[in-house]
């Protein structure tokens, strides 16, 4: 699996400690409030795990499953798995992505979470930040690493569903973009 990996971008150190600054600002920002997070699943789940560890505050975690990808490329539309989403009224409500790319994932979150949830507060974490023209303008509240324009995986992030596992984030080999095309 490492030999299809061209360059290591982020190493697992590195994300780590970047994790331990993210997570001291949110407990911070967040003390003495009702917290959930919501998770955009299947991409944040590795980040969601070593984040919420490092936050030592009550938290009710939620999950959303959403797919918007196709190989490399975003597909421009936004699959909600789910037709309901988390009872968040009275609550603060942290969403938690990946990576942000076209802003269309996060958008469509927040643009249903808007309508009558009821939520106290609505902000956005995501691990990465693409530069790239967002389609949907969206500035998080948190950003772990803003990145070049180039397809990432590891750490929770696929290529046609491999290498969720590595414990990096790197690019991967033309070789290995062929081999697994679909
Ligand atoms: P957006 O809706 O275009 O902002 O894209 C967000 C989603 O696309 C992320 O949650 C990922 O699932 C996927 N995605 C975007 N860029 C990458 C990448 O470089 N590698 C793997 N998945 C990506
Ligand atoms: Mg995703």
């Amino acid at each position: 699996m490492t030999d299809d990996v061209a360059k290591v971008l982020l190493g697992e150190r590195v994300i780590l400690s970047r994790l331990d600054e993210l997570a001291l600002q949110i407990t911070e920002d967040y003390r003495g409030k009702e917290l959930t997070v919501i998770a955009i699943l299947n991409g944040s789940f590795i980040f969601l795990a070593d984040l919420l560890r490092r936050i030592p505050l009550p938290v009710q975690v939620e999950s959303l499953s959403i797919a918007s990808y196709d190989g490399v490329k975003s597909t421009g539309s936004v699959e909600f798995r789910q037709a309901r989403l988390a009872d968040v009224r009275g609550r603060h409500v942290l969403l938690l992505d990946d990576i942000l790319d076209s802003g269309l994932t996060v958008h469509a979150v927040r643009e249903r979470l808007a309508d009558g949830s009821g939520a106290l507060s609505l902000r956005s974490c995501v691990l990465l930040r693409k530069s790239v023209p967002q389609i949907r303008q969206i500035d998080p509240d948190y950003v772990g690493f803003d990145i070049p324009d180039e397809f990432v995986v590891g750490y929770g992030l696929d290529y046609n569903e491999r290498y969720r596992n590595l414990p990096y984030i790197g690019v991967l080999t033309d070789e290995a973009i062929r081999r697994y095309a679909r």
